[in-house]
């Protein structure tokens, strides 16, 4: 028995010894197509030396310095790269993960009122079905209910409006852009309910991702939050950690959109998997408040800034524009899409294909006319991944799609290099485990 506490303790996951590009290879010598960056992390590859050759750079010159104390040229370089393909952000704070950018995000959100004189606004608002995050104030605004259950003592009340998930959720007859305008309303709605005076922010994916499964918003939706976010004075937060840094085809997800937010996060990819960083960016409305008032955002880690995940991640995203990776990001992202509708369409239990970029979600059913999903009992999900693990495919299988306890979905989110006979591979692997799956329950 292992002294590890492995995500499961009843089972020790396959011991990784080797990777090749876009393969993992086990100690037995066995290869693993990984067709989701592990959780959408990984965009360039297992073995990018360019981002391995800038980390052994820093770790020769400055490993590591106290952000308390100085700051380094890797760290300046990569806010002010950031900051210049965020558009409308200004600043920029890089830390550790997902989780502490987002509960940096809440902080950095509350000071600025608790400066600029708004002291009753401490709500924030989100949506069913969304993650922000595991550490205790993120968990707690989110909308994942598994995630949540056992520790609701220890977490805030969460304040929480419907999901923009077209799928499940468009009325009859309705227009995509009708529901999308009358599920943004619901906002509105709740920030009255709760008072103007009282909310803080609304946060949201702008790709939903693990939750529910690669689901964009319709068209006009985040227009309609943006208007209703302005007219009652409440900072809209995205939350970029799984879908931006080009995995939905634009460098920051929200572009696509037509809007900007107050505030965006940002993790995962940014680092592409060489290094753990996040990043909270911001417009400078609020830091010029706090420049004003307190001098100081109250809020620290000791990894915050650390020059050799900084230094990862400027040569991340240097590598994704010198060699064009975008281009390639939405060409076989529509490769993807396609081939996975030609071989999954007619299949029984495909209820939906979906996705933008890079960034693809299948959820499954037990019925494609009435979209009713497996029973949660049978755990598809995990016999999906399991099932695909053995068939050499690395792929993101989630259960709770439709309300935290029933639904399935698998998740792809290969790197940004890989190949059009990779992206066959992927969807001839994911089809067959989907079959093999789906006929033996
Ligand atoms: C949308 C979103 N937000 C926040 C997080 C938390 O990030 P981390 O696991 O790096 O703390 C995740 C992680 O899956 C995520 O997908």
């Amino acid at each position: 028995m292992s002294s590890l506490i492995h995500r499961s303790l009843l089972s020790q996951p396959t011991k990784a010894v080797a990777c090749d590009g876009v393969y993992i290879i086990d100690s037995q010598g066995k290869r693993y197509l990984d067709a989701c960056g592990g959780a959408a992390v990984s965009n360039l590859g297992h073995t990018n030396q360019a981002v391995i050759d800038a980390i052994d750079k820093q770790l020769h010159s400055v490993a590591y310095a106290h952000s308390a104390f100085f700051t380094t040229q890797a760290l300046e370089n990569l806010a002010d790269l950031l900051t210049s393909l965020a558009p409308g952000m200004d600043k920029v704070l890089f830390l550790s993960g997902g989780s502490e950018a987002n509960e940096a995000a809440l902080k950095l959100c509350r000071q600025y009122y608790v400066e600029s004189g708004e002291v009753t606004k401490s709500i924030f608002i989100a949506r069913e079905q969304s993650y922000h995050g595991n550490t205790l104030g993120v968990l707690g605004i989110g909308g994942n209910e598994w995630r949540k259950k056992a520790f609701k003592p220890l977490l805030r009340d969460s304040h929480l409006i419907s999901p923009c998930y077209e799928y499940r959720l468009k009325a009859e007859g309705e227009s995509s852009y009708d529901y999308g305008q009358r599920i943004a309303n619901e906002l509105e709605t709740k920030i009255l309910e709760l008072g103007a005076e009282n909310v803080a922010a609304f946060i949201a994916e702008t790709v939903v991702g693990a939750t529910v499964g690669a689901v964009p918003a319709v068209k006009g939706y985040f227009k309609r939050i943006r208007e209703i976010c302005d007219q009652y004075d409440v900072m809209l937060i995205l939350d970029e950690i799984m879908c931006g840094i080009g995995r939905t085809g634009s460098m920051f997800a929200y572009e696509l959109e037509g809007i900007a937010p107050d505030m965006v996060t940002s993790a995962k990819g940014l680092g592409a998997g060489y290094q753990a960083i996040g990043a909270l960016l911001c417009q400078d409305y609020i830091t010029d408040v706090i420049r004003q008032t307190s001098g100081f955002f109250q809020h620290g880690h000791t990894f915050m800034g650390h020059a050799t995940a900084v230094a990862g991640s400027l040569a991340t995203l240097q590598y994704i524009q010198d060699n064009q990776l975008m281009e390639n990001v939405n060409q076989r992202g529509k490769q993807l899409l396609n081939c996975l509708h030609s071989s999954l369409d007619s299949n029984p239990h495909v209820g939906d294909i979906r996705g933008r970029g890079l960034f693809i979600g299948i959820e499954l059913v037990a019925d494609k006319i009435t979209k009713e999903p497996f029973p949660a009992e049978l755990k598809v999900n995990k016999l999906i991944k399991s099932t695909a693990m053995e068939d050499g495919l690395m792929c993101y299988p989630m259960g709770g799609t439709i309300d935290g306890k029933q639904g399935d979905h698998i998740l792809l989110a290969p790197a940004f290099i890989i190949t059009e006979s990779q992206i066959e591979d992927i969807a001839r692997i994911i089809s067959l485990v989907i079959e093999k799956v789906t006929k033996g329950l």
